[in-house]
């Protein structure tokens, strides 16, 4: 079989989604569109993909991955048009080229993979992948001879009402010969209702020149769904959330309410986690086996090793060892690390900070720029003073230091191993390993003062 190359259709603007961010970039399953496509085909073995940009097209190459090529598409003439802006970077190659679009976020490797295989052994230059649609409004039809080849394609625009009524509809993917590909579209025109450069064209030409031409029609018509307006994005996001969740419950995970589980696409959860409902779990989050995540929490880039046990906590670029407690109502910002069996309690922020193993922060703390040693106690509602108006300072403890409640560490502060600091303390000078720090005013008490106030 010769090499697979992709060529990803995406410069359109997506005038019906009403938006300032391109179509493309919007994302499904916590992950922009077109990378969904771009991932798809490489998992079929694409060894070069090629996405054709132009409406925000820097804003598409930053947001997508880095080994894709771009080819710039100035105006969108339609997408034979868009497709001929390739002529140059696939000037050396030979074989096949599959053109795919990049609003169709639930295509599967799989289904390009068999798409692929079938065109190859078939002989044909040219094959659509088509798809019997519960509602075809708005896809090119297809349309077929009376032996049931495939004629042509008749976008919905230029169709009849009879032609409107037929549900095989034109999925947008095509593997073609490369060089039968370039040589028809050199011969494609722009007559008709939108006035573009159809790609589907091509089939139609191929097709006259005696050329060999092929439909291959999936069962599975939700994994070639693709989005024009919010209303579409909505029904691709929850086809991609349900098939995650089926993912991971066929892993070993257990998802007590999939219905209110939230799970993108490149998230990965070790077997026996055991996930409550109201969870969400974005971008590049990994968590161990044997967890118990939620209810309620937000994951965003977090990394969770084996055993955790998190409940309503709201956490973002940052790592939580094995074995840690956090929660209810905790908040780990970006650059903190909880080592192995750190447990933070109710109504505790922590950030850029690094807690040592077996530290508690069981409640009402705020710690920011801290580096905290391991079996340290932080006392109910002591908080780190990491910033003086205009710069952040880090605050240093100790191991097994042991800080009372209410306690302030006016940064940059050091307290060393094996220390103690009173309750009700602002700390503002070093305290010494094993010393007792306490810096509060004394009590003075006034004995019968009530009763001369009476
Ligand atoms: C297209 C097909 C239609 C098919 C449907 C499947 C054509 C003429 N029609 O219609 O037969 O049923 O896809 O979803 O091809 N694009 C460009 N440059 C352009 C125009 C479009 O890159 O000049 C890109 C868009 O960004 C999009 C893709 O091509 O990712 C498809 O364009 P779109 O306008 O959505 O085509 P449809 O009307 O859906
Ligand atoms: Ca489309």
């Amino acid at each position: 079989m010769s090499e697979l190359i992709t060529v990803i259709l995406a410069a359109g603007k997506g005038t019906r989604m009403k938006s300032k961010l391109p179509k493309v970039l919007h994302k499904a399953g916590g992950k922009p569109m077109l990378q969904h496509v771009i991932d798809a085909a490489k998992g079929a073995g694409a060894k070069r993909s090629i996405a054709v940009v132009g409406f925000e097209a820097e804003m598409v190459r930053e947001a997508i991955s880095v080994d894709t090529e771009i080819v710039v598409q100035a105006e969108q003439l339609g997408t034979g048009h868009a497709v001929l802006q390739t002529a140059e970077a696939l000037k050396d190659e030979k074989g096949t080229v599959m053109v795919l679009c990049g609003d169709t976020p639930l295509l599967t490797a799989d289904m390009l993979k068999a798409f692929y295989e079938a065109h190859d052994k078939s002989g044909a230059k040219a094959t659509v992948l088509t798809a019997i649609m519960p509602d075809a409004t708005g896809y090119g039809r297809i349309i077929r001879s009376a032996d049931g080849m495939l004629q042509k394609i008749v976008e919905h625009k230029d169709a009849t009402e009879e032609e409107r009524s037929i549900r095989e509809v034109n999925s947008g993917i095509y593997c073609f010969d490369k060089e039968d590909l370039f040589s028809a579209l050199a011969e494609v025109g722009c007559d008709n209702a939108q006035g573009e450069y159809y790609l589907p064209d091509v089939l139609d030409i191929l097709r006259s020149r005696g050329e060999k031409i092929a439909a291959y029609a999936t069962e599975d018509y939700e994994s070639t769904l693709g989005v024009n307006s919010r209303l579409q994005l909505a029904e691709a996001e929850k086809v991609l959330r349900t098939r995650k969740n089926r993912e991971l419950m066929e892993q070993g995970v257990t998802l007590m309410d999939p219905a209110t589980t939230y799970v993108d696409a490149d998230v990965v959860v070790g077997n026996d986690t055991v996930i409550y409902p109201g969870t969400w779990l974005e971008g590049n989050t990994v968590i161990g086996s044997g967890c118990e995540i939620g209810p309620n929490c937000r994951f965003t880039d977090v990394k969770v090793g084996d055993e955790a046990v998190v409940s309503f906590t709201y956490a973002h670029e940052c790592e939580m060892e094995a074995g840690v407690t956090v929660g209810p109502y905790v908040h780990i910002r970006p650059n903190t690390v909880l080592k192995k069996k750190v447990h933070v309690g109710n109504f505790v922020e922590v950030k850029n900070s690094n807690i040592g193993e077996g530290t508690k922060l069981p409640h009402l703390s705020y710690i920011g720029d801290c580096d905290m040693g391991s079996g340290v106690n932080m006392g109910c509602g002591t908080i780190t003073v990491n910033y003086d108006g205009k710069i952040k300072h880090r605050t240093v403890i100790g191991d097994n230091a042991f800080i009372g409640c209410n306690t302030n560490l006016v940064a940059p502060v050091t307290v060393g191993d094996g220390a103690f600091v009173g309750a009700g303390s602002t700390i503002t000078k070093e305290v010494p390993a094993d010393a007792l720090a306490v810096a509060r005013a004394h009590q003075k008490n006034i004995v019968g003062w009530a009763d001369k106030r009476k």
